[in-house]
């Protein structure tokens, strides 16, 4: 099966899907032709769909990617600008949570939208896996404090230290300042030898977190969590991912009990203009 498809009703043989191939896997010689599949386009195509969503015309079908499955783009549905500002610098970390869990289908929905972000070469290797039971959430935020109290004897950072051992203070004073009380958490993890595991990861889950905001629930990144995810046994084998995969970040989630009223100030962009 050729790996894409022409309808030579609809193609007006501008040559666009070519020229936005980002494999050069469609070769399209001028307008008395139409596109057709190069030397080794199954080899190198990296389905990215692009061909399918940039045509004006609905002409081109991937062979695991049919035109009718690709929704078309609502322009009157994109915020403008100084509403995505506005939603972007007002996000907050959030570390106070009610304890309700989020709804199962809403965790779904959150995931399912995080899954468009952009991967490395188009991989989609990102793959999630979510706590919905509090009680999980909670005992992996007791494996964290367990793991900071092994390795305080061989951290030399005195600051780090100090501050950990406030963390494991508050702990025993039944306050959790690893996982806030949150009812869900949310990690990400990927095969450790992809090439752009890391940000394929950290860009999902950013996303993720953003859309949660949109929908009026409150995340905090698990940093502590996230480090001892890749490094405390017991909490290795608690989570079980799959060998040869890392954690690469995780965010707690639920819904905020406070709401914030104003955006604080953040530091001047550390920028080189050249
Ligand atoms: C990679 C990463 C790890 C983080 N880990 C934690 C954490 O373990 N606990 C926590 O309370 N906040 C954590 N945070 C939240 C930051 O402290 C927070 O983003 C920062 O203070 C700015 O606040 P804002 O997100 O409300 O703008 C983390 C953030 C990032 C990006």
């Amino acid at each position: 099966m050729s790996l894409f498809t022409i309808n030579q009703e609809k193609c007006k043989r501008d040559g666009i899907c070519a020229k936005d191939c980002p494999a050069q896997v469609i070769v399209w010689k001028n307008k008395d032709d139409f596109p057709m599949p190069a030397k080794d386009a199954e080899e190198f195509c990296i389905n990215c769909g692009h061909c399918v969503a940039v045509c004006p015309y609905g002409a081109l079908t991937l062979s695991m990617m049919p035109v009718d499955t690709c929704p078309s783009v609502q322009k009157d549905t994109l915020p403008n600008p100084a509403a995505i500002r506005h939603f972007l610098t007002s996000r907050r970390s959030i570390r106070q949570y009610k304890k309700a869990p989020v709804p199962h289908d809403l965790l779904h929905e959150m995931i399912d939208t995080a899954r468009y972000a952009p991967t490395g070469s188009n991989k989609q290797q990102v793959h999630w896996m979510v706590f919905e039971n509090p009680a999980d959430v909670n005992r992996f935020a007791a494996l964290v404090i367990d793991f900071m109290g092994l390795t305080l004897p061989f951290i030399n950072d005195d600051a780090l230290v100090r501050r950990m051992k406030r963390i494991i203070a508050s702990w025993d004073n039944g306050e959790d300042r690893i996982m806030r009380g949150a009812p869900n958490l949310i990690l990400v993890h990927s095969p450790a030898d992809l090439p752009f595991a890391e940000a394929d990861c950290v860009i999902a889950l950013t996303c993720l977190e953003l859309y949660a905001y949109a929908h009026g629930l409150g995340t905090c990144w698990a940093g502590y969590f996230t480090t001892a995810s890749n490094m405390h046994a017991p909490l290795i084998e608690a989570l079980g991912l799959p060998a040869g995969h890392r954690c690469y970040g995780a965010v707690m989630l639920g819904y905020p009990k406070y709401k914030y009223k104003r955006i604080p100030q953040r530091n001047a962009a550390l920028t080189t203009w050249r």
